[in-house]
């Protein structure tokens, strides 16, 4: 089940305003050409900005995402058409062959237990042809990026297409690493109404993951920065390996 902030309709209508800034899917669309993949399955599309840039480059994009408010967006965005919309989770994805795989925007962190984890990456290495790749981004824990999750340091209004206002800002309710459960709270000011959505991530270790990538027949090929957060993101390139 995703979280409110991506279930909940009236949420999942503010996720891009509120991140209008995707400068962060340039680094992406760089690998999917450095790569040469011609065909690419991007897990927990969310609401498809990066499937929708990719298929109006001519890629055959599978856009993957358990939370149909999200998924509504995405299909409702130009160029939606051509892309294949899934509503779900790697459990449910048909059979399919893919260049490359992609989790944009830390969706790796959503997966909480070691179970879940390993079981989306087995289901990846599923799907990669033998010159596959997986491409993923998870915040470096080392960076405490929570630290700044305050209502001070992220107090935002954003003005929605409609002209509404909407305020919303995050503050952390717990760390118990590697997990940290933070809240969104979103006042909209056309009716007044306060939303608030309930998350939990999950801070792995390089190390972990190495171990967890080992495990479903993966291996690291390569270890970037995400250029837009020096210092802050493991950008990790991921191959299978040998049977
Ligand atoms: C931070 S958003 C990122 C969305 C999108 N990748 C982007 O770049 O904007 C995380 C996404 O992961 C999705 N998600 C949650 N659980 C998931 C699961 N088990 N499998 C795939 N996606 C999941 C959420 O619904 C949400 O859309």
């Amino acid at each position: 089940m995703a979280d409110p902030i991506f279930s909940h309709p009236r949420l999942a209508l503010i996720y891009d305003p509120f991140d209008a800034d995707r400068s962060d899917l340039d680094a992406y669309d760089s690998m999917v050409k450095e790569f040469g993949a011609t065909s690419v399955l991007d897990v927990g599309c969310g609401t498809g900005t990066f499937a929708c840039r990719l298929a109006a480059k001519g890629i055959t994009v599978t856009g993957l995402e358990p939370a149909p408010a999200s998924l509504a967006i995405a299909q409702s965005k130009p160029g939606a058409d051509n892309v294949r919309w899934i509503c779900g989770t790697m459990a449910d994805l048909p059979p399919l062959t893919v260049d490359l795989v992609t989790m944009t925007a830390n969706v790796a962190q959503v997966f909480l237990t070691d179970d879940e984890w390993l079981q989306t990456l087995l289901g990846i290495r599923e799907v990669l042809g033998p010159k596959g790749r997986l491409v993923f981004e998870t915040r470096n824990p080392a960076a405490q990026a929570w630290r700044d999750w305050t209502r001070e340091k992220t107090f935002t209004q954003v003005k929605l297409a409609n002209g509404e206002h909407v305020q919303g800002w995050v503050e952390v309710t717990n760390v118990q690493a590697p997990l940290v459960s933070f809240r969104w709270t979103y006042v909209f000011q056309s009716d007044g109404a306060v939303l608030t959505s309930d998350s939990t991530l999950r801070f792995r270790t390089l190390g972990d993951i190495t171990l967890s990538l080992h495990a479903a027949g993966l291996g690291l090929e390569a270890l970037r920065e995400a250029p837009d957060r020096p210092g802050r993101e493991f950008v990790l390139i991921v191959s299978p390996t040998a049977d």
